[in-house]
């Protein structure tokens, strides 16, 4: 049966697809401690998320170091669940700033920035080596930047292309990533990939968000939708996702 989309609201689907995650990659807390104790910063450092969703990343480093951080995502309601998530568990703790923009458009600190986190978002930028490019001059000299980024694992077949809405040179291997990232004049200070484990329950709670909320809300003209939607990419992850698409975390350094 075909089946159609009535919704204006373009995050609709995103929301509810992480409505479960904390993290909106495939990252688990353990990784993540272990790359935001690697960023080593300074007491009151500032530090940008770009891109952050709910700002879990951001809000789990301002939780374990004394720093400052500004969070810059244009969907409303992942800002929302951000700050509604800071203010419970930090009452009147200010280092937390949230702003919802474009990223290119955000007010940029006087003095630029300690550290940048990115992760999941360097589309938001129009790809991997634009993003890095920026990232420098919104760097000072010294600064940090922890980038999530996709990579191919092999070759992509035409088909999960398709289905992923992507073409083969939007993405290329683990190791051009870090070569890419070296040519721009970082240094590599970490480099690690999602694991399996970590991809799979990323894939898992995101089609499972769209099911349940298909199932309890039979009214809303797009749930149908939604859950063929999530069901067709959860079948390619499974057919092809998972043995074609990595998502690496870069550590770097401004040099
Ligand atoms: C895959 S999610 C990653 C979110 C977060 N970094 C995380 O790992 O939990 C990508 C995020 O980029 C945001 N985004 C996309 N285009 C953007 C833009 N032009 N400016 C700011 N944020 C953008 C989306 O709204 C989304 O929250």
């Amino acid at each position: 049966m075909a089946t159609s989309v009535s919704t204006q609201d373009p995050f609709k689907y995103t929301t509810i697809a992480h409505s479960g995650h904390h993290y909106c990659s495939p990252l688990s807390s353990e990784t993540a401690a272990s790359l935001l104790a690697a960023l080593q910063l300074q007491a009151g450092a500032l530090v940008l998320d770009a891109g952050c969703g709910k700002a879990a990343l951001l809000r789990d480093l301002l939780a374990s170091q004394p720093v400052r951080g500004v969070g810059v995502d244009i969907n409303p309601a992942f800002l929302a669940e951000a700050a509604n998530a800071w203010t419970a568990s930090n009452p009147g703790d200010g280092r937390l700033t949230l702003i919802a923009s474009q990223l290119e458009q955000h007010p940029l600190p006087a003095g630029g920035y300690d550290a940048i986190l990115c992760v999941g978002s360097t589309h938001a930028l129009g790809g991997f080596e634009p993003s890095l490019a920026l990232y420098r001059q919104w760097l000072k000299p010294g600064g940090m930047l922890l980038v999530g980024e996709g990579y191919w694992k092999r070759p992509p077949s035409n088909e999960y292309l398709m289905t992923l809405g992507a073409t083969e040179d939007e993405l290329s291997s683990h190791a051009k990533n870090i070569a890419r990232a070296l040519a721009q004049g970082f240094k590599l200070r970490l480099a690690m990939a999602s694991s399996d484990e970590e991809w799979d329950w990323y894939e898992h709670m995101y089609c499972q968000a769209v099911m349940q909320y298909a199932a309890s809300h039979p009214q809303d003209p797009d749930a149908p939708a939604f859950r063929d939607r999530a069901r067709r990419w959860h079948d390619s992850y499974l057919a092809a996702g998972c043995s074609t698409l990595g998502f690496g975390f870069y550590l770097l350094e401004k040099s």
